[in-house]
């Protein structure tokens, strides 16, 4: 009997954590479709992900692009509900914590189609972030909840939810990772970029840091004292790239400003950094396995797990240049702690438990 497992994906940091999923329920015989919303349209953003990582082609686009965030929720809604109602599916799964995520748990519910989220559970406890609405709302409407670490499960059980809808299945975007490391290629960052000594490279992109031209200003003025100890890569996305350049992001000769990077690319850098300056989410989780120092800008995170069992450390704009001459004057590490179950199998503990569902 086949059935109809309908993922829903649309912004950049979904598709290494749609991937093992949709080829783990691939090998597994469960009938896919595969619904992108357009949130992130720029192949830099979108297409390169499908290329690198052997997504397949989506079944529908969307095409909603960019707008404010009820704009885009609505369209994303309006959308799918019409494609939900035509295939019916028996269960949609959805990624992360970006609107399309809560768009199509809000769609999904009203349908009383059942609802899978991967990557439930994490709390920043900072509903100024939209992300923590996003993960509040969709928690709250799923069926199935993929837990990647402890304090998920635990938020999600003091929020009422039932035991035996949590899972805890490790972290499909780690599975990507591992799956890819031998295409991280330091060596070819390095040469493409001019790298020859030490380097950071930074992420950056929450409205909280880019939105206004005074938060921008200050940062770039940290991200200046990093470059004035290193040279610091900055593959910038596309929030925020106009105000940091307004503000002199670029006026610094060892500031090297790049476009959003491929995956391998970007991990090909990571790889190679002494540190890395983000916002990030995937990013914090990404650096705690590879063992790079990961120096995140913000006042909390909802992956405590990369603190405690990572590389991370939440930094301010002016601690930031402090605690990078710190990491330089350190040794290199040479081995690091990796939180439990990010080995790699999230994907296929996740379609075994779609598949027992279905
Ligand atoms: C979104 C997510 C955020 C996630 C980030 C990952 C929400 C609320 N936010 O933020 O959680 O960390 O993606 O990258 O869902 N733009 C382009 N090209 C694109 C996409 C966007 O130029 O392909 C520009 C547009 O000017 C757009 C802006 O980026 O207005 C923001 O895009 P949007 O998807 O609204 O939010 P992100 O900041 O990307
Ligand atoms: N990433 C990438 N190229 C870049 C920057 C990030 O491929 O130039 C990848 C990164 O390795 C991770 C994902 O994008 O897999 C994270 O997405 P992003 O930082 O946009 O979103 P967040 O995780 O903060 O929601």
């Amino acid at each position: 009997m086949t059935t109809k497992l309908t993922h829903v994906a649309g912004a950049r940091p979904n598709f290494p954590k749609a991937a093992p999923v949709i080829a783990a329920a691939g090998e597994l015989g469960l009938e896919q479709t595969l619904v992108h919303t357009g949130q992130h349209y720029d192949e830099a953003m979108s297409e390169v992900f499908f290329r690198q990582l052997g997504l397949p082609t989506p079944d529908v686009d969307l095409g909603v692009g960019s707008g404010s965030h009820a704009t885009q929720t609505a369209r994303i809604m309006t959308g799918l509900e019409e494609l939900f109602l035509a295939q019916r599916p028996d269960i949609v799964v959805v990624y992360g914590d970006v609107n399309s995520t809560v768009a199509a748990a809000l769609v999904a519910a009203k349908l009383q189609i059942p609802i899978a989220h991967v990557e439930a559970g994490l709390r920043s406890f900072d509903r100024t972030m939209p992300e923590e609405v996003n993960r509040l709302v969709t928690d709250r409407l799923s069926d199935l909840l993929f837990a990647t670490s402890p304090d998920a499960v635990a938020h999600l059980g003091n929020e009422g939810v039932a035991a035996d809808r949590i899972h805890l299945v490790g972290n499909p975007m780690i599975d990507t990772l591992l799956a890819n490391l031998d295409r991280f290629d330091v060596a070819a960052a390095r040469a493409r970029h001019g790298l020859e000594g030490d380097y950071a490279v930074a992420t950056l992109h929450r409205p909280a840091n880019v939105d206004d031209p005074a938060d921008a200003s200050a940062l770039v003025k940290a991200l200046h004292a990093v470059a004035d100890q290193v040279d610091l890569v900055l593959p910038l996305h596309p929030r925020g790239r106009a105000a940091f350049e307004a503000v002199g992001l670029f006026d610094h000769p060892r500031v090297v400003v790049l476009d959003p990077q491929g995956y391998v690319e970007f991990l090909g850098l990571v790889r190679g950094a002494r540190a890395v300056v983000t916002d990030s989410g995937g990013v914090q989780e990404e650096t705690t396995i590879l063992g790079i120092p990961c120096l995140t800008l913000r006042p909390n995170t909802e992956r405590p797990v990369t603190i405690t069992h990572g590389t991370n450390q939440l930094v301010t704009r002016e601690d930031v240049p402090f605690v990078l001459a710190d990491v330089l004057a350190a040794p290199v590490a040479t081995a690091h702690r990796v939180p439990p179950l990010w080995d790699g199998q999230a994907g296929a503990r996740i379609a075994a438990v779609l598949q027992e569902f279905l």
